[in-house]
């Protein structure tokens, strides 16, 4: 049994991850900022403490007693006025340093897969200078870099839904998501593992356009697919920086992402055929 700070909770991997933690016999301290969001999952944790980790005197103490921690703490969607590099690079950083003091043993962080190769890309970027500190900080580590997960794929499912998929180029990449399940398993497997650094996907690699026929089927339309031209990608995401830096930062990525082959090694069980079935049963 060991125990673990799992920061990032109240999100869909960081969920997972704590329930796995729990099955797997560990203890469990959730660090939320805005704990009301754990109470569907109070039962199944050991502790929550308050904390937001871009503020360092707020989370001085979350890590005493702990042995190892897992962060999926990101800004994925637009909040506020933080950004990439303040949330995921520096956040990180303020927990690690803290985890340090503690005497913490290992710092299992979930980062993005291909991300050593897309520094270009500020969400990218942010994610992977906190690897280096991670590195760097001669403390035992994990770095995990999934493919899409499954949350994401719900953007596809809600177009459909609308009776139309908006696809960014082609559609002809290549990705294998993965249900947030399946990944925290092989982010458990990380506690005990010997290996430093994990790509990972699910088990079924389809094209973007795959995904898209699959999420129109399952939600009962025709086939409605609008590929829009990278080169028109391109110009929106200048425009939309101009404007609103983060939502540009999140389109570029997007559009890498969507325009680039996103196949990792293979892993889990739960299919998107499944989860799409599910979503349309719970609406
Ligand atoms: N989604 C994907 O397809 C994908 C693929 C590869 C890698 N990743 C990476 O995996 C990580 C987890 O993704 P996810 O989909 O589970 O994200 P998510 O559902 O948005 O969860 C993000 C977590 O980070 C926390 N967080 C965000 N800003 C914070 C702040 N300023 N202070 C404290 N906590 C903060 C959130 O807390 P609140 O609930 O309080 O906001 C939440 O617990 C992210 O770093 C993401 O970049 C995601």
């Amino acid at each position: 049994m060991r125990k673990v700070l799992v920061a990032g909770a109240t999100g869909y991997l960081g969920g997972f991850a704590a329930k796995e933690f729990k099955r797997r016999g560990h203890f469990v301290r959730a660090l939320a900022r805005a704990p009301r969001k754990l109470d569907y999952l109070k039962d199944q944790l050991d502790e929550i403490v308050e904390g937001e980790i871009t503020l360092p005197e707020s989370i001085k103490n979350v890590c005493d007693g702990i042995d190892v921690v897992f962060s999926s703490v990101g800004l994925t969607k637009q909040k506020g006025n933080l950004s990439f590099r303040d949330v995921d690079y520096q956040g990180n950083l303020n927990l690690l340093e803290v985890a340090r003091k503690a005497g913490v043993r290992k710092f299992i962080y979930i980062s993005v897969f291909n991300g050593p190769n897309l520094p270009h890309l500020a969400i990218v970027r942010a994610h992977e200078d906190f690897v280096d500190e991670l590195k760097a900080s001669g403390m035992n580590y994990a770095v995990i870099r999934p493919t899409g997960f499954f949350s994401d794929m719900g953007q596809f499912f809600d177009m459909a839904g609308k009776g139309r998929v908006y696809l960014f180029g082609p559609g002809n990449n290549r990705i294998n998501p993965i249900h947030g399940a399946d990944l925290a398993v092989c982010c458990v497997d990380a506690l005990e593992g010997e290996k430093q650094e994990i790509d990972v996907g699910g088990p079924e690699v389809m094209t973007y356009r795959e995904i898209a026929r699959l999420a129109l089927e399952v939600q009962g339309k025709r086939v409605r697919i609008t590929s829009v031209p990278v080169w028109l990608m391109r110009l929106i995401i200048a425009a939309t920086r101009i404007f609103n830096k983060h939502q540009g930062e999140l389109l570029a990525f997007l559009t890498t992402a969507m325009t680039s082959e996103g196949v990792a090694q293979v892993t889990g069980i739960r299919t998107l055929k499944e989860h799409y079935s599910t979503l349309k049963e719970n609406r």
